[in-house]
């Protein structure tokens, strides 16, 4: 199989806490209502000209010198990427001093990490390739509206980045067991309603909406279903407890859909770990951020099992069960 040998990431350093987003959207809401229902105390932005090719080549760069390897492969997850079209992969992979390399984005939204995981781990078995580079990474800043209250305060900016290498079942970082699945039915529940092919931009009747759209109920009860079931499928499939899971780290959309899950599970609290609080959703970057953190490093020993679980606009989902 696959394993991690590498983990980087890139933060902007700018800081909005809730009253700071609150303020520039005159959002009709409360700082004490956003960490209530979500969990979301604060979130990076990027600067003014700053983009997620940025940021991957940052979060990149990290993570090809954790791995003391360079890449040959680089896959980029994201929704917001730095143009619809050529996509931003190749850009990245230039910039990382990687010409040649096969480089693609992947599209699943929140899921578009562990989408680009387990896509690489097929690629490696496959012998496709021996060392790809994941790379998780968003500027939501970008497309969400900051008068909408219903999607401003949840969202930030990152990138978290991996290389995996091959290496056998029980090795760290190993890749044990992977699922992935989409609804299309729910295409419209997450959306950019405008400036794609369906409704060109020169084309639209009325206004254009060119920013992310959410029906923020409506995705819950997708979220905590399909996150529980996928999760379980992965367990059965490495033949893995939930009791013996050391590590659940699930796309961090809102901490209540979090510890719905792992409740639904049977997910000690102790080992659920996250960023929410200080990140909010970084949509396709949280879950690679959560396994860039020192703190996740320094209480995980090598060799726990570790469960990653992600849900997002498709609809999509996926899950992937590692040895840490
Ligand atoms: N402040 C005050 N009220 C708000 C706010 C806000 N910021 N946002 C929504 N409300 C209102 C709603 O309008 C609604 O009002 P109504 O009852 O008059 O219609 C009311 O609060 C309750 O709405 P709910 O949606 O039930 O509120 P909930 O507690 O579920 O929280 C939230 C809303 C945070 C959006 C939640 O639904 C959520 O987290 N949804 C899922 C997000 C998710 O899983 N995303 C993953 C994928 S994201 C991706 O793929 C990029």
């Amino acid at each position: 199989t696959a394993t991690v040998v590498g983990i980087g990431s890139c933060l902007p350093d700018r800081v909005l806490d809730n009253d700071d987003v609150i303020a520039r959207g005159s959002l009709d809401t409360s700082g004490t209502w956003i960490r209530s229902r979500t969990g979301i105390g604060r979130r990076r932005y990027v600067p003014p000209g700053v983009s997620t090719g940025d940021l991957a080549v940052a979060a990149g760069a990290a993570a090809m010198r954790s791995a003391g390897t360079a890449p040959d492969l680089v896959l980029l997850a994201t929704t917001t990427p730095d143009h619809h079209c050529p996509a931003t992969a190749p850009a990245v992979a230039h910039r990382l001093g990687l010409d040649g390399v096969p480089a693609f984005d992947l599209s699943a939204v929140c899921s578009g990490f562990v989408y680009g995981l387990v896509t690489a781990t097929a690629l490696v078995r496959a012998g496709a390739c021996n060392t790809p580079l994941v790379i998780g990474a968003e500027t939501y800043s970008a497309i969400i509206d900051p008068h909408d209250r219903e999607t401003a305060p949840l969202f930030g900016d990152g990138a978290g980045a991996v290389v995996l290498r091959a290496g056998p079942p029980g090795a760290p970082g190993a890749v044990r067991a992977a699922d992935l699945g989409s609804d299309g039915s729910g295409d419209q529940l997450i959306v950019i309603p405008d400036g794609g092919s369906r409704h060109p931009p020169l084309s639209c009747t009325g206004p254009a909406d060119p920013y992310f759209r959410m029906r923020g109920r409506a995705v819950y009860a997708h979220a905590v279903r399909r996150m529980t079931d996928s999760a379980r499928r992965v367990l059965q499939e490495a033949g893995w407890p939930a009791s013996s899971v050391r590590a659940f780290i699930g796309h961090q959309a809102n901490q209540r859909i979090l510890d719905s899950v792992a409740d639904r599970l049977g997910i000690d609290a102790r080992h659920r770990y996250g960023n929410i609080g200080e990140l909010g959703n970084t949509a396709a970057a949280s879950i690679p951020l959560v396994l860039a953190d020192d703190r996740v490093h320094a209480s995980l020993e090598p060799g726990r099992r570790t469960l990653l679980t992600a849900f997002g606009g498709g609809l999509t989902w996926a899950s992937a069960a590692l040895t840490w």
